[in-house]
Order: C-alpha cells, then sequence, then structure tokens
C-alpha cells in the first residue's frame, strides 16, 4: 500500500494491514457525515468572508460538499478504511469531484477541532430527539397515572407490603424521575454548546480567521475559550453519557417493576401481544421481553460511560488518538436510550391495570398498620413510639387469629390497649388510609389528579 494521500508527504510506504484496521475510525464515525459536512461549509463560508481562499473555490467546495451529501444520503458513496476516518473520505472525494481547490478546504483546521465540533454536533441532534422521546413518555405516564388516579394498589419498602398508595401516584413518581432526566440533557446541551472549530491542531492559527462566524453559523453559542480544551475535551461525551446512564436507571427500575406487575404472582397489569412474546416450548407464556430488554439497556449504558471514563482518565492534553474511542460508545447509548424509551412509552400506553388484582393484594400484609398507628397520636395522644408498640402487638393478635386488623373485634382490641374505641375502624380499610394521605406530595387520588395537571405544565 502507497503512503496516506492526506499526510503521507514524508512516508515512503504505507501501513501494516493491523496499523490500517486499529486506526480506521471509518466503520463507525461515517454517522457524522451530516454534521461534518455542515461543519465544513461553515468553515468554508468563513473562509472565503475572511479572504483567507478565493469566493470560487470557495463556491466549488461549498457545491462539492453538497453533492458528497447527496451521494451519501443515497447510499453511493464508497467509505474507504483506507482513508481512515469521515473527515479525510470527504476530503478526499471533494479531491476527486472539484480538483485542487479541495486542498484549500483544511486550510486553519485540523481534524482535532473538526472531529470535536462534529461530535457536539451530533450529541446535541440527539440531546434535541431523545428529550422529545422523554417528553412523549411522560405524557404517557401523566395520561395512565389520571386514569389510575384512584386505583388502590400496595406500595412497598423492601418489596413487603408498607402502605397502600395509588397506581397514579406510583406512575407520577416516574414522571418526577424523567422529567428530570430531561433537565439534565438540557443542562448537558447548554455545556456542550460551544465550539471547537478554529481551536486547529491544538494551539489555534495564525490565519484570520473568525471562529466567532463558525460558532453561530453552526448553531453554537460562542466559541470555546481554549484551544487546547477545544481539541482534549470529552466531558460534553461524559456528561451526555452520565445523563444518559441515569436516565436508563430509571428505565430499568421502571422496567423491573412491569416484570413483576406481569407475573402471575403479582398480577398487577396485564401487556398485550403487542409487548409480550410467546415461548416456544411453554404454550402458556407471555414474557415481557420488551421490559426485560429495556430493563437490561442500562447494562451497557452505563458500561459506556464507565469504558469512556477510563479512556480519558489520565489522558495528557491535548489530542491523543485515544479519542476516536469516544464515538462507539456515544453512539451505542443514543441508539439503545432511543430504543429503551420507546418501547418504555409503548408498554406504558399499551399495560393495563388489574384494578381488583391490586385491591386484593392489599388484604394480606397489615399495610394499614401505619394508621392505627397515627389514630393511636392523633385520637389517645399516645407518643408515637408508643402507638407504635401497641399495633405491632395488634397486628400480632391479627396474626394469631388469622384476621386483617379491621376484622379485629373491638374487645380484642380494648385487651391491648383499653382506650381504643370504635372510632378506630374508620382508618382501617386501605381507601380511608390513601384519602387521608392528602399531605402536599401524597397519594391521596384528589393529589394525583392537581400532580398530573401540575406535571403537564411543568414537565410537558
Ligand atoms: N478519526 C479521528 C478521531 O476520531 C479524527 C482526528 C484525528 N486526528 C489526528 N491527529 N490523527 O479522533
Amino acid at each position: 500500500m502507497s503512503a496516506n494521500e492526506m499526510w503521507g508527504g514524508r512516508y515512503a510506504a504505507g501501513p501494516s494491514a493491523v496499523m490500517e484496521r486499529i486506526n480506521a475510525s471509518i466503520g463507525f464515525d461515517w454517522q457524522l457525515y451530516a454534521q461534518d459536512i455542515a461543519a465544513s461549509k461553515a468553515h468554508c463560508a468563513m473562509l472565503v468572508e475572511q479572504g483567507i481562499i478565493g469566493a470560487a473555490d470557495g463556491t466549488a467546495i461549498l457545491d462539492g460538499l453538497d453533492i458528497i451529501l447527496k451521494e451519501i444520503e443515497s447510499g453511493k458513496f464508497e467509505f474507504k478504511p483506507a482513508l481512515e476516518d469521515i473527515h479525510m473520505n470527504v476530503e478526499a472525494r471533494l479531491a476527486e469531484l472539484i480538483g485542487e481547490a479541495a486542498g484549500r478546504l483544511h486550510t486553519a483546521r485540523s481534524r482535532n477541532d473538526q472531529v470535536a465540533t462534529d461530535l457536539r454536533l451530533w450529541i446535541r441532534d440527539r440531546i434535541d430527539a431523545l428529550d422529545a422521546q422523554l417528553a412523549a413518555l411522560l405524557a404517557a405516564l401523566i395520561e395512565k397515572a389520571e386514569q389510575e388516579a384512584d386505583t388502590l394498589m400496595p406500595g412497598f419498602t423492601h418489596l413487603q407490603s408498607a402502605q397502600p398508595i395509588t397506581f397514579g401516584h406510583h406512575l407520577m413518581a416516574y414522571a418526577e424521575m424523567f422529567g428530570r432526566d430531561r433537565g439534565r440533557f438540557a443542562d448537558c446541551r447548554k455545556r456542550l454548546n460551544e465550539c471547537p472549530l478554529g481551536a486547529a491542531a491544538l494551539a489555534g492559527t495564525s490565519f484570520p480567521i473568525d471562529r466567532k462566524q463558525t460558532a453561530s453559523a453552526l448553531g453554537f453559542d460562542r466559541p470555546m475559550a481554549n484551544s487546547l480544551d477545544a481539541v482534549s475535551a470529552r466531558d460534553f461525551a461524559l456528561e451526555f453519557l452520565s445523563a444518559s446512564a441515569i436516565c436508563a436507571s430509571h428505565i430499568s427500575r421502571l422496567s423491573e417493576e412491569i416484570v413483576l406487575w406481569c407475573s402471575e404472582q403479582f398480577g398487577f397489569i396485564r401487556l398485550s401481544d403487542s409487548f409480550t412474546t410467546g415461548s416456544s416450548i411453554m404454550p402458556q407464556k407471555r414474557n415481557p421481553d420488551a421490559a426485560e430488554l429495556a430493563r437490561a439497556k442500562a447494562g451497557r449504558i452505563v458500561g459506556a460511560l464507565t469504558g469512556l471514563l477510563v479512556v480519558i482518565k489520565g489522558l495528557p492534553l491535548a489530542y491523543g488518538k485515544d479519542l476516536q474511542e469516544d464515538k462507539e460508545p456515544v453512539f451505542d447509548t443514543a441508539g439503545s436510550l432511543a430504543l429503551g424509551l420507546e418501547a418504555t412509552a409503548g408498554m406504558v400506553r399499551d399495560m393495563e391495570a388489574d384494578r381488583g388484582a391490586m385491591r386484593a393484594a392489599l388484604e394480606p400484609g397489615y399495610p394499614t398498620a401505619t394508621d392505627l398507628a397515627d389514630w393511636l397520636v392523633r385520637v389517645l395522644g399516645l407518643p408515637f413510639r408508643e402507638a407504635h408498640h401497641v399495633t405491632g402487638r395488634l397486628v400480632a393478635l391479627a396474626e394469631a387469629k388469622g384476621q386483617q386488623l379491621a376484622e379485629l373485634a373491638l374487645d380484642d382490641m380494648k385487651s391491648v390497649e383499653p382506650r381504643v374505641t370504635e372510632d378506630v375502624f374508620a382508618v382501617l380499610s386501605p381507601e380511608k388510609s390513601v384519602q387521608s394521605r392528602a399531605s402536599l406530595g401524597g397519594t391521596a387520588p384528589g393529589n394525583v389528579r392537581k400532580a398530573a395537571a401540575a406535571a403537564r405544565k411543568r414537565l410537558l
């Protein structure tokens, strides 16, 4: 193989086969083509405006880049591994199309500021798309929460029945989480929206470039202030991955609950044929594969974050080829998260609550024990610790008799605490329990309806 036509001036021979293989990123960074071409066009226009290259060359370059964009989009472009990456593939094709003028495009620029610019643009686009998906998921959660505002179910701590809650309240908890995810992505977007272009290889350039012009042409808020930072920094990618990892953890928790809820043992919800699969051996099965896969996506996304953190750690300034390893984790994460969000929103819309099963699940486990303790405090004036103790003894008594708290005879209750009156039974039903929890952020159905309406305004 002969020396590289882009940078092979001092090279007599080409790379070994393994050098070419380890060096080439075109297998994945072709995905940056639209951003790469947009950034090249902005750079070219600026070079013309600043009188750094001639207007005729500029026009030829811009036209050539447009042709290349169309070739790539229509699948006619041939990506060559020998040309390493998207930047050199585009530039080499430009030379084929317009000849010598193509060589002027790379004036006052390096692949180092070019790739940093492309990746920022790419992530910015993905953030916008993910944000729209998050909004759709939020809308689905809020709508379902409104439908299920009165649906009673056990709330759990330690996955043990704790207190009655409403299903709507449970769903709104996820709406809050995904709402914060939107905030994290928006925050990441704000910080990444500075333009590295013009930092050149690492030190800036001696040409009279206008970095503000290219920054604004590409929709960035401003040029990055330090040329070394501009080509070395990947914290924007790390922030994207960490916001994604946190969001994936939320998808994963919800998916885990969906898996539990549609199990035979819980039976709280049903997913339709659209979101389940059958078994090739067990005819009765409806497996929640979409939820399981959405749950598992967190694994690879957290892995991507960890992987890139390890690549970046200890890298001296400025650019090192290690940084080429930033793309695959970012690309994989964006794709995995998009799929996970779409599947999750689909499942939320699809799921059908089995209100009877949820209500029946409130029978065992004494989930209104706290209501009883609260009654002892409120009505009898017991200190909470003592009320807790008395309630514990009443629960033990009910357990021994195989009864619910509400089924205990008043005389049995009096044997534990003589001052208990008939009134206590009013707080022992799960319905009363949730209605009473009307404190700010609490589970009462009225609260849930208000929270859903407020979330529509605040989170959507
Ligand atoms: N393909 C490279 C990357 O993804 C582009 C930058 C190459 N820069 C260099 N000095 N070799 O990072």
